[in-house]
């Protein structure tokens, strides 16, 4: 019961996080691309149903995961499913945090991140940043591609993954996070000022500090 609910929950969420992934990765190509897809997406992801039927998914496939890590805390895993585990509480540690930062603003300043909000970040606070966004980025990759493995197999319409074909997507992954964290770093064009951009005024109004300092 407990692993068809955390399987559906992810299938559910699986198919945001992979449009969600690639809007990220779109970055290498330029605020404009980027900032179009999301506007698209986001007629998608944020219709209130949907949005209410992704963050519940969300929540319960965190919490029935933090249940079954509880109930079978010494069972023996391959690498591929500990690795999944490692991800999956690396997400489970931070996505809270990361929907309050980017969708807060939206739901209670009517201020949307974009490129520039994740540029500012990068900007503001690169030693923190640029890895953070690197490993969500990669952990929602390799957890949503196994996890995607796994439980398709549990609701009976299998879709295999083959150690070669995850390893390999990963690393390809790996690549795109790291070209789209160079374009929203500004080191493959110009990026303007982020510290201009609504999101980096609210974030100091509400840090108390000046964006551009
Ligand atoms: C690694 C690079 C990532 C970046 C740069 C990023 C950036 C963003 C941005 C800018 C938004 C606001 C979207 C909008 O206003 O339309 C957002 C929302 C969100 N992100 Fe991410 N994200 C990343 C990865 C992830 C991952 C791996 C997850 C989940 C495991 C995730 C879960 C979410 C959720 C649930 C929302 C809220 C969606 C909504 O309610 O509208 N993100 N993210």
């Amino acid at each position: 019961m407990l692993k068809k609910l955390q399987a559906t929950t992810g299938v559910i969420f699986a198919g945001f996080l992979a449009l969600h992934l690639i809007n990220t990765w779109l970055a290498a190509t330029g605020p404009d691309t980027y900032d179009a897809v999301q506007g698209l997406l986001r007629t998608l992801y944020q219709f209130v149903a949907v949005e209410a039927l992704l963050l519940a998914a969300l929540a319960v496939h965190v919490v029935v995961g933090i249940m079954r890590i509880v109930k079978e805390p010494k069972r023996v895993l391959s690498l591929r499913s500990r690795m999944h585990r490692y991800a999956g509480v690396f997400l489970a540690f931070v996505v809270a945090g990361h929907v309050l930062a980017v969708r807060g603003p939206s739901w209670f300043f009517d201020v949307y991140p974009g490129f520039a909000g994740i540029a500012f970040s990068l900007e503001f606070l690169p030693g923190y940043f640029y890895p953070y966004y690197f490993l969500l980025g990669l952990a929602g990759f390799y957890h949503g591609l196994n996890g995607l493995s796994i439980a398709t197999g549990r609701l009976g319409w299998r879709v295999p993954v083959t150690p070669r074909l995850l390893a390999a997507t990963t690393a390809v992954a790996g690549v795109l996070m790291v070209a789209a964290l160079l374009g929203l770093g500004g080191q493959l064009f110009d990026v303007g000022e982020p510290s201009n951009s609504a999101f980096a005024h609210l974030a100091g109004d509400i840090l108390g500090v000046e964006p551009g300092t």
